[in-house]
């Protein structure tokens, strides 16, 4: 019913290989599904509990699998009409993950991830994560009772990341490093010490990603909206829900394919350049900074499906600075009422600028995806806000700066 294919050199392998790259050459793993051997309907999908598990037929786990879940996905896709109004846009909407169990897309992944770490007869799973990866898989594996390790960059991950992985019971390993020197070594380290690892560069984890995309059409009853956009670090989620759309239009499901856009920061932007020179692999950014720590990478592993996803699908790839990113989560905070960390305000940053330059048409009907939620990094918000006014307990006092900021 499925099997994994190396995008590279195609080779292909059985499901029960523990692989997470092309033994023969290298090449990035993707799991294919045999869609004829595929029989549900849209109907019959329908009356089920919104969710990853909603497109169970289109998740690679065996029958008898023990499905580990939290009743991740479902999540909610807002309509925003003020925002669309200042942008001059047709049709805006935002795809609020931080609704997540643990506050972030990455449950969509963990859900599947562990599932098939349980299949595989792990008994210890580790990930790298600039944060989001590792709260979710903590939470994860704390249910299905593995060990779990995390590796996080010493000092940039986000508070509250951070507690959700020790919360959770994780053993949290702090690199002195950034995250690209952090996925290196526990790519390694699971290598060699029979470990399982659970970043996207596993392909099994980005098959539960794909259905924020399946989400997105379903919640729109199956109208493709024009175009999607993704903010892009390691290259996993971009590349996933364009793979699951591509299911659905191959299945039947849906007529046409949107449009991937993809968002870096500026400080770490390797897939933006390589998108801009024509090439299929990245340049690795040296000390990528930004002050969306999730998105803070420069050797994004996956880069070359997010290429491929970019270019097949007519999409863009932009950068946008720390400041457009800071300034369009309080846009979105304000406007909309949603609350988004930095690498979510990315997408609603690069919107507005490829509205402005003209590379975005105002005609279309467009979905922002905001991974993650606004007090994974509260500490951001603080820093870059006005302080609390302070006042005396004294109704006069209390009076006169009311009257001063009304
Ligand atoms: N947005 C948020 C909030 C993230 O946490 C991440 C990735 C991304 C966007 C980018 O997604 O890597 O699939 O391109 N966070 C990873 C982590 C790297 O470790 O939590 P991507």
């Amino acid at each position: 019913m499925f099997h994994l294919q190396c995008i590279k050199c195609n080779a292909t392998y059985p499901p029960e290989e523990r692989i997470y790259t092309c033994p023969r050459c290298g090449g990035l793993l993707e799991v294919v599904l045999e869609l004829d051997k595929i029989h549900v309907t849209k109907e019959e999908m329908d009356p089920r509990w919104m969710g990853v598990w909603k497109y169970r037929e289109f998740m690679p786990v065996s029958e008898k699998a023990r499905i580990i879940t939290l009743t991740e996905g479902g999540t909610p896709l807002h309509r925003v009409d003020n925002l669309r109004e200042e942008f001059g846009v047709k049709e805006l909407y935002v795809k609020n993950e931080g609704a997540n169990p643990s506050g972030s897309f990455k449950d969509r992944g963990m859900t599947v991830g562990v599932t098939k770490a349980l299949e595989l007869g792990a008994r210890a799973v580790a990930c790298a994560s600039t944060g989001n990866t590792s709260a979710s898989l903590a939470s994860f594996a704390a249910v299905a009772r593995l060990s779990c390790i995390v590796l996080l960059p010493t000092g940039k991950t986000a508070m509250g990341k951070l507690a959700q992985a020790i919360l959770h019971g994780a053993r949290v390993i702090a690199i002195e490093g950034n995250f690209d020197e952090a996925l290196e070594l526990v790519r390694r380290v699971c290598d060699e010490m029979n470990i399982y690892l659970l970043n996207s560069i596993n392909p099994w984890r980005l098959e539960g990603q794909k259905s924020l995309g399946f989400e997105i059409v379903d919640q729109l009853e199956w109208e493709v909206p024009d175009r999607i956009i993704v903010p892009v670090g390691n290259c996993g989620n971009s590349s996933a829900i364009w793979k699951g759309l591509k299911e659905f239009y191959e299945y039947g499901f849906i007529d046409r394919l949107p449009r991937i856009t993809g968002i870096q920061a500026e400080g770490a932007a390797p897939v933006v350049h390589a998108y801009r020179e024509g090439l299929d692999e990245v340049v690795p950014v040296e000390n990528p900074e930004t002050v969306a720590t999730a998105i803070r990478i420069g050797a994004p592993v996956s880069a070359p499906k997010t290429l491929r996803a970019v270019r097949e699908s007519g999409g863009l790839m932009e950068a946008v600075s720390d400041e457009e990113i800071l300034h369009a989560q309080k846009m979105l905070a304000r406007r909309e009422g949603i609350g988004v960390e930095p690498a979510s305000a990315s997408t609603i940053a690069g919107l507005k600028k490829l509205l402005e330059s003209g590379e975005i048409d105002s005609d279309e009907r467009i979905v922002c995806v905001a991974t993650g939620h606004a007090l994974k990094d509260p500490e951001i918000i603080i820093k870059s806000s006005e302080a609390p006014i302070t006042c005396p307990a004294d109704m006069e006092r209390l009076k006169k700066v009311v009257a001063q900021v009304l």
